[in-house]
């Protein structure tokens, strides 16, 4: 059975660091006889800078014939200025919405070996160990109306609008309680239900949806109060489950206090599991092209893409167990750098990951 897994590299460092990935596939799928064969195609700011848009016909066309697709990070400041609708993070948009990839699992996991690289002591968050699952084709990021207009005071107004449907809720939640069964069996809803009407209907839906997962513990959490949490006791939660804006957020404190967003993968998923799998971070428009960034986010989203989209759990647990490795031997990009630490390049770091394989 061969199976097709679609490249994106996207802008910035996303080439970089999906080249490094791409090298570690390979090896896996000689190794395991994967019977996986790759395409690439171009999304975001390389896909404008070539075809006038961040999302090409081709591109959505293979990615919909794809059993996975792995993205590298798309933007930056050379496409800062264009319209709305014509930015490198509407390639990244169009696929999540096309694909309908409605739910975004973001683990946040401190590595023993970087504890030292977190912002917090090492006792708040030795042994983290978090997943949130964000909704991610709904909320304000799609709501309809949106946009700026003119006030008949002559003043512009911009606008979105915050909505979702009983069926969004249901189908996150649902993914939310089973990923919480597979794990701690505690889910945490993060809504603002004090103050906005769509998250009070969220809040009624995850507690009606709790009868279903008798063995998972629902609690609710405003999302000011979430945030705080997150840095002050961040080992009380287990699972958490979002709607698109708060997750965004949430999911990139939850990143740091690992100590590096260079080290955390992210699977996008739709209702068949065929997923769009991406590293947490962005196309890092600072370091691009310099072969100073960490590839070690995409290399262990590929590991996630092996597992969930592919049901290849023994390939993604070799490329997890190699990536440990070379952590245990020392080695470290900029990024995740301490003490003691050998510092070591993108390709470096990628050859290392190759070879403790
Ligand atoms: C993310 C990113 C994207 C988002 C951007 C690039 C559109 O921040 O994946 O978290 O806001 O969803
Ligand atoms: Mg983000």
């Amino acid at each position: 059975m061969s199976r097709s897994v679609l490249l994106l590299p996207g802008d910035g460092i996303g080439p970089e660091i999906v080249a490094e990935a791409e090298k570690v596939l390979h090896k896996v799928n000689e190794k395991f006889s994967l019977g996986l064969s790759f395409e690439s195609a171009l999304v975001g700011g390389a896909a404008i800078d070539a075809e006038d848009t961040p999302l090409p016909a081709d591109t959505l066309d293979k990615a919909r014939k794809a059993d996975a697709i792995l993205l590298g990070a798309v933007g930056g400041p050379k496409w800062d200025s264009l319209p709305m609708a014509k930015r490198p993070e509407k390639g990244l948009l169009g696929l999540r919405s096309n694909l309908e990839l409605f739910a975004n699992l973001r683990p946040a996991i401190l590595y023993p070996q970087l504890a030292s690289a977190s912002s917090l002591k090492p006792e708040v968050v030795s042994g983290l160990d978090i997943l949130i699952v964000r909704e991610l084709t709904g909320g304000i990021y799609f709501g309809q109306p949106r946009g700026v207009r003119q006030l008949e005071s002559g003043e512009r107004q911009g606008y979105n609008t915050y909505q979702y449907t009983e069926s969004e809720i249901r189908r996150i939640g649902r993914v939310a309680f089973e990923a919480a069964q597979q794990r701690g069996k505690k889910l945490c809803s993060v809504d603002k239900a004090n103050v906005l009407e769509v998250t009070v209907l969220w809040r009624e839906i995850m507690e009606e949806l709790k009868s279903e997962y008798p063995d998972v513990e629902l609690s609710h959490m405003y999302v000011d109060n979430a945030a705080m949490q997150l840095v002050k006791a961040p080992k009380q939660f287990d699972v958490i489950v979002t709607g698109n804006m708060f997750g965004d957020i949430l999911s990139d404190e939850a990143a740091m206090l690992t100590g590096s967003i260079g080290m955390l993968p992210s699977a996008s998923l739709n209702s068949e599991k065929q997923g769009m799998y991406e590293p947490c971070h962005g196309s890092a428009p600072d370091i691009a092209g310099q072969g100073v960034a960490n590839p070690l986010a995409t290399i262990i989203s590929a590991a996630m893409m092996l597992r969930y989209s592919l049901n290849e759990d023994d390939a993604a647990a070799a490329i997890e167990a190699a990536v440990s490795k070379v952590l245990d031997q020392g080695l470290r990009t900029a990024d995740i750098m301490s003490e003691g630490g050998k510092k070591v390049s993108t390709r470096e770091m990628g050859e290392a990951v190759l070879s403790a394989l």
